[in-house]
């Protein structure tokens, strides 16, 4: 509790104006939702319950829920657009509750409060004067997020890797083309991948499963070659297998926790959902790392930067991740002629996603965060509960790196299921609601990719033939 800089005694004072206030308004709030007694009587329980053990057992957990369910009622009952005082000490004391309670069961009933209150928060940010107390909750809820919490010692299982891939980048032509794959395993594959119908001369890929050097069955690999090949690593470089499958192995461990926390949240919200992630993602073997290496974008001749010298989406195209769960580095910059690690010489240089007001918005994942995408085959058997987003990674212009040649490194690793997975929607819900769900036009279509009862493997195999259809070169119109 001390380094937050609040105690369980402010969270008192706060629930004793949380009172004063909705008193002073003579709000409706629903039977049993309680007296400013009751209030105190159950923060003493719950402070008690959270000073000997951080995750809460559940007769404090029910003492939290009616605490919230309080505030949820003061937030939904006020309602005019006059009462910023009273979503002010809302919001503080959930932020000071949200700071002093560090256990994964009271996160995800504040999460569940914002979720029931989004539209009231959503008005709220966009209110110059109400931001800085609504972002001092929204900024503690991250900090509960971070990789800090819960993958020890992150920077040291992605950084050795991202360091290792200018060497890997750089080995000598006859050393690259022992790693290539026929059926794209483990490669750094420069110019080998296509976009469309041109090599791909963007990025050098190596690809490795973190779980197994031969995963799945002989069967799996005949059948599914391109899920689940054997691994090759470069013999010039020895310490990047354990790198690389530590790395690996940390992001498959976070994206299964968080698959069963999908599975919790869903159970919750959707009755037919089925798809069992928890133990599915635990269980996959079908776990890809992609080292990418972005080579320097060559200045186009006689291009201006305002005429698009690094186009938009220059380093990897706009897309949507095909399958479940993408765990994602940090990126890092590097002299591309020495290997040094260099910053960032282009502020619009890296990921860049579509929000969801449709615009195209930069995404900088700090040093010490793991970021997870979600794919589109997550976004199916949530029925649209979960949103894949459209990404791309632009570019360093040539105007911003002072003359070094500078490349982009970054590691994601996708976790998916068995090639046999049915991708299927809950019984019950709308196709069209889940397709709808984060369309966008730079991407194809999801509803001329997915149909209903085909497996992930079917899947990936229509998605693979569509991108490749819409990045050729449109025909003109005559
Ligand atoms: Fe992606």
């Amino acid at each position: 509790m001390a380094d937050c800089g609040y105690t369980a005694i402010d969270v008192s004072e706060a629930l004793l104006r949380l009172a004063s206030v909705s008193a002073g308004r003579a709000l409706t709030l629903p039977d049993g939702a309680g007296s400013a007694e009751d209030l105190q009587a159950r923060w003493q329980a719950v402070a008690a319950a959270a000073s000997t053990s951080e995750d809460l057992d559940p007769a404090s957990l029910e003492q939290l829920k009616a605490i919230f369910n309080y505030i949820e009622a003061v937030i939904i009952s006020c309602g005019a657009p006059d009462s910023f005082d009273v979503y002010e000490v809302c919001f503080e004391t959930l932020t000071k509750i949200g700071f002093i309670l560090r256990g994964m069961s009271a996160k995800e009933l504040i999460l569940r409060l914002l979720e029931d209150v989004h539209e009231v928060y959503d008005v709220l940010l966009s209110c110059v004067e109400t931001y800085e107390w609504v972002r001092a909750l929204a900024s503690c809820i991250a900090q509960k997020l971070t990789p800090r919490a819960c993958v020890p010692r992150w920077e040291e299982l992605y950084l050795p890797v991202l360091r290792l891939s200018h060497t890997l980048a750089h080995l000598p032509a006859a050393s690259l083309k022992e790693l290539e794959h026929e059926a794209m395993a483990s490669r750094l594959s420069h110019g080998k991948e296509k976009l469309g119908d041109k090599p791909d001369f963007a990025k050098g890929s190596f690809y490795f499963n973190p779980l197994s050097d031969a995963p799945g069955s002989e069967e799996d690999r005949e059948k599914f070659p391109w899920a689940m090949p054997k691994n090759i690593w470069p013999k010039e470089i020895a310490e990047l297998e354990p790198h690389c499958k530590a790395l690996g192995k940390a992001m498959h461990e976070v994206c299964a926790g968080l698959a069963v926390q999908v599975d919790k949240i869903m159970g919750d919200r959707v009755k037919t959902y089925d798809a069992d992630l928890g133990p599915t993602v635990s269980e996959t073997q079908k776990c890809k790392g992609r080292l990418l290496y972005y080579f320097p974008p060559a200045k186009a001749p006689d291009a201006g930067e305002a005429a698009g010298a690094v186009s938009e989406d220059g380093w990897i195209g706009w897309h949507n991740d095909s399958g479940f769960l993408t765990a994602l580095t940090p990126d890092m910059y590097v002299d591309d002629d020495t290997g040094a690690v260099v910053p960032n010489p282009d502020p619009d240089a890296g990921l860049w996603v579509v929000s969801r007001d449709g615009n195209a918005v930069p995404v900088k994942i700090p040093s010490d965060c793991m970021a997870i995408q979600v794919g589109e085959c997550l976004q199916v058997v949530t029925g649209g509960e979960l949103v894949a987003t459209p990404h791309c990674v632009r570019g360093c212009r040539p105007s911003h790196t002072g003359g070094r040649r500078v490349a982009r490194v970054s590691c994601p690793c996708f976790i998916d299921t068995h090639p046999s997975f049915p991708v299927r929607m809950p019984e019950g819900c709308s196709r069209e609601e889940v397709l709808a769900r984060g369309f966008s036009a730079k991407v194809p279509p999801l509803g001329e990719r997915w149909t209903e009862g085909a497996t992930f493997g079917d899947f990936l195999g229509a998605t693979f033939r569509r991108y490749y259809e819409w990045s050729l070169p449109k025909p003109v119109p005559a």
